[in-house]
């Protein structure tokens, strides 16, 4: 039964509760982790409007997707779940679309988190993550399949 089961999705979860379980952090204070963005295009230090990997394409964006897919499996899928498909406590993060909801919207909120009552309920990571990794989160999660 489990076998047979070993889907992608299957396999990250097995990886998370794993990571969970061994760093012996409960599930609100996992330590958000640094990603190795080596391989990607350095980019210039003024944070970019849209995404360069989308707008790179080819091995570039597909090198952020992979990137991007483990970087978020460490630092958002506990809030954000896995697959970028959401539990209920964080929004899902394959509905943000273009335009309003879109890449701008996305690097706001990652690199300044959101605070509610003075409490932070997602941290800002601008000093966790280069904007290597942010992009490379945000060309995972726009090409996750997006619900019907
Ligand atoms: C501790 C939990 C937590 C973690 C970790 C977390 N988030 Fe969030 N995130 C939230 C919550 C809660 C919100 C809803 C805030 C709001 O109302 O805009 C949110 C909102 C967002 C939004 C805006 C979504 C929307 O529909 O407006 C984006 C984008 C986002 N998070 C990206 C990320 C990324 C990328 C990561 C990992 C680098 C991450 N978050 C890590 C809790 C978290």
């Amino acid at each position: 039964m489990k076998r047979r089961l070993l889907t992608g999705g299957t396999v990250l979860l097995v990886l998370s509760q794993f990571m969970l379980s061994t760093t012996g952090f409960g599930h609100g204070d996992v330590q958000p982790q640094a990603v190795d963005t080596e391989g990607l295009e350095v980019l210039p230090e003024e944070i970019a409007m849209e995404n360069p990997y989308r707008v790179m394409g080819g091995e570039q964006y597909e090198l952020a997707r992979t990137i991007g897919a483990s970087a978020y499996i460490s630092n958002c899928a506990r809030c954000h779940g896995l697959e970028a498909i959401s539990g209920g406590i964080a929004p899902d993060l394959r509905m943000l679309e273009d335009g309003e909801f879109g890449d701008e919207w996305f690097m706001e909120r990652v690199r300044k988190g959101y605070t509610q009552n003075g409490a932070y309920k997602m941290p800002p990571f601008e000093n966790i993550l280069n904007q290597e990794a942010m992009w490379a989160i945000r060309s995972y999660t726009e090409t996750q399949p997006r619900p019907e």
